[in-house]
């Protein structure tokens, strides 16, 4: 296995290796380091990637040797996984909504979770088809903000976030999907930056991992996926607190409040809803029948 960068991956491809003998390697070796519990998708997958081929491609070549330059590629790639680099991270690239988001070191990587985050959106805006103006407080990717762009179309959004390598990503995610002219990207500390208006929807996936709880989250996840995108005080609900505390100065009456939260958190986060004011709130669950976040309308 290449462990430490290029030097080492040239030393593993100066032996000719097919599709199949490279993949079972790498296999093997990869469970070995433990990093993945995917371990043969995952070779599959690096090794499709650094050849530029298709997963059904690669099993159609399954007996063929593999390039040089390919091998290089592949064995260097490997060698990140093996420390538990997130392949999305590897890739560039994430699937949201069926749609690929570029990544890279320094933005979350989007979770299926927060897919749900965006169908409970698309209802709320189903039912109120006069909304136009969107909020995605924590945009990172900005994949919420462009699904949304692009399954509404028409839609005013405004994307913010605070860390520069998001909003770097979040814009040249925009670029790609042609949403410039509906989503806007703006810097801010939560809400102290957004233009003076009121929005019809506030969408928000925020940190909400506690400090306290750091060491039982995934290991992965802590050491590669940048820390201001995922903790918020020792609870993890400082950043949830806060926007249920400002959302309703930004909403217009009647707008809604849709927020992502772990499990644990979504019985707290309703009842702050339900104090703050904000009526018809609920929770939102996730296929095994998990809480995963809670919306609310604002009656102003
Ligand atoms: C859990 S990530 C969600 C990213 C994206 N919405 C998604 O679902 O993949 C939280 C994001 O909040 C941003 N963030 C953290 N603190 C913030 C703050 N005070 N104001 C604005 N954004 C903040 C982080 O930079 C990160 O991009």
């Amino acid at each position: 296995m290449t462990s430490d960068g290029e030097k080492a991956a040239s030393a593993e491809s100066a032996t000719v290796e097919t599709v199949a003998e490279a993949l079972q390697r790498a296999t093997v070796e990869l469970k070995q380091r433990g990093t993945t519990r995917s371990a043969r998708l995952d070779a599959e997958v690096l090794l499709a990637h650094s050849a530029q081929w298709s997963r059904t491609q690669l099993h159609c070549r399954i007996m063929d040797p593999l390039s040089e330059s390919v091998k290089v590629r592949f064995w260097k790639l490997c060698g990140e996984r093996a420390k538990g680099v997130p392949i999305a991270y590897l890739l560039g690239w994430k699937e949201f909504y069926s749609r690929r988001f570029a990544v890279s070191a320094g933005v979350l990587v989007p979770r299926p979770e927060t897919e749900l985050l965006v169908e409970r959106s698309l209802q709320i805006l189903q039912r109120s088809p006069g909304a136009t103006n969107i909020l995605d407080l924590c945009c990172g990717s900005g994949c919420i903000a462009i699904t949304l762009a692009l399954e509404t179309l028409s839609k005013r959004i405004v994307a913010a976030d605070l860390s520069d390598d998001a909003l770097r990503v979040c814009k040249a995610n925009i670029d790609h999907f042609g949403v410039g002219e509906v989503v806007e990207v703006v810097k801010s500390d939560l809400f102290s930056e957004l233009p003076k208006e009121a929005f019809d929807l506030i969408v928000s996936n925020p940190p909400y991992v506690g400090t306290d709880f750091g060491p039982e989250a995934d290991p992965d996840v802590m050491a590669h996926e940048p820390g201001m995108a995922l903790f918020s005080g020792r609870h993890g609900t400082d950043h949830l607190e806060s926007i249920v505390e400002r959302a309703p100065a930004h909403l217009i009456e009647g707008g809604s409040l849709i927020l992502e939260c772990a499990s644990f958190q979504a019985e707290k986060i309703e009842a702050w809803m339900a104090e703050r004011g904000f009526s018809q709130t609920c929770l939102w669950h996730d296929l095994s029948g998990l809480p995963r976040g809670v919306s609310g309308r604002w009656e102003g």
